[in-house]
């Protein structure tokens, strides 16, 4: 089966940067949000994205117009989307949420249509379990900032068929990116890894170890990331960092997954990092 259409899902951080890698890679793009509001600024930075994209010579004006005109955005989930080969399932990592989206997916879109989720952490054959169609579920996790980060996680559950994991690896292939698969166990590969590390960034922070700045530049100058703990926290989303973590500890019971009292009370403050203009650090507006 071809891919020509693609149905996103949810346009946040994750959801905009699929969105927008999917449009200048050739596809026919649909993008569903809750609100027109949220629409608006969510195609806004899409925009801006593919702007700095020119302004850098890394796309013609040409290739973004041609990816402008890839897009197109509405509120809600509905007929309109049964035209899609496939849909990527980009909103918020709550478990009833994603059920829900994935239940009214499957009565929206023909059989032939393959169902996946960005998810970070969330259990992909429960999602699967709510359509007829569990064959044809996959998790297709991206790596944030989407247009920049080569890995895509394909994670395949125990019912996943070979044709579905195949076709997510041409529209992989397709957007230029390097595919590992990983199986549908909590966490998958790379989270598995990166979250406790990220937590015990917090973690020393929270002991009073160190500043949080002294902790990041010891990480980004001592190990050579790109982004020391707290900042790539504050740029992941304190309630992703979160919500995964409280997966990984409830379904693995190890208290190196175990969220710090910190993490979890900036969240329930609403400094969510970058998205909300505060976390570790303040950011001055929301982006
Ligand atoms: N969209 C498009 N392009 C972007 C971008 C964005 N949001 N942010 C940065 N870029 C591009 C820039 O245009 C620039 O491109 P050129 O080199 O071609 O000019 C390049 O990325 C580098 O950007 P900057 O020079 O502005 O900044 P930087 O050197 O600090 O790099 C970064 C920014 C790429 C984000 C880098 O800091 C980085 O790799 N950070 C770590 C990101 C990471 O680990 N992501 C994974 C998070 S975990 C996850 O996603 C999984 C999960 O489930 C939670
Ligand atoms: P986000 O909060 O930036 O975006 C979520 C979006 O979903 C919001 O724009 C929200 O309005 C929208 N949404 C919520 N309910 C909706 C509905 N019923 N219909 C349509 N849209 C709806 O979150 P994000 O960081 O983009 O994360 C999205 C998913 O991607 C989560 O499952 C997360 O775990 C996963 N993920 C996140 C990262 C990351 O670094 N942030 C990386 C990989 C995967």
């Amino acid at each position: 089966m071809e891919v020509k259409t693609i149905g996103v899902i949810g346009c946040g951080l994750m959801g905009s940067g699929i969105a927008e890698v999917a449009a200048k890679s050739g596809f026919q793009v649909l993008i569903r949000e809750q609100t027109e509001q949220l629409l608006t600024t969510r195609m806004q930075r899409i925009e801006q994205s593919l702007e700095r994209a020119v302004a850098k010579g890394k796309l013609s004006a040409a290739d973004k117009a041609a990816a402008q005109a890839n897009m197109s955005g509405a509120v809600g989930l509905d007929d309109s989307l049964a035209v899609c080969d496939l849909v990527i399932e980009a909103v918020t990592e709550d478990m009833e949420l994603k059920q829900d989206i994935f239940r009214s997916l499957d009565g929206i879109c023909p059989a032939s249509t393959i169902l996946a989720s960005n998810t970070s952490s969330i259990s992909v054959i429960d999602l699967a379990a709510a359509t007829r169609r569990p064959t044809q579920v996959l998790g297709m996790h991206f790596f944030n900032p989407v247009p920049v980060m080569p890995l895509l996680e394909l994670v395949r559950t125990v019912q996943t068929d070979d044709a579905t994991l195949d076709v997510a690896r041409a529209v992989g292939e397709r957007m230029g990116k390097k595919m590992i698969v990983a199986k549908d166990a909590p966490g998958f590969v790379v989270n598995r890894l990166l979250i406790p590390y990220l937590l015990d960034g917090i973690r020393v922070y929270e002991q009073g170890l160190a500043s949080r700045e002294d902790i990041d530049n010891g990480m980004m100058m001592g190990a050579n990331h790109p982004m020391g703990p707290l900042t790539l926290s504050d740029f992941v989303g304190l309630d992703t960092t979160l919500f995964v973590a409280d997966v990984l500890f409830e379904e693995l019971g190890e208290t190196r997954f175990k969220a710090p009292t910190l993490l979890r009370r900036l969240v329930s403050a609403g400094h969510l990092g970058r998205k909300s203009g505060r976390g570790f650090y303040e950011y001055g507006s929301s982006r």
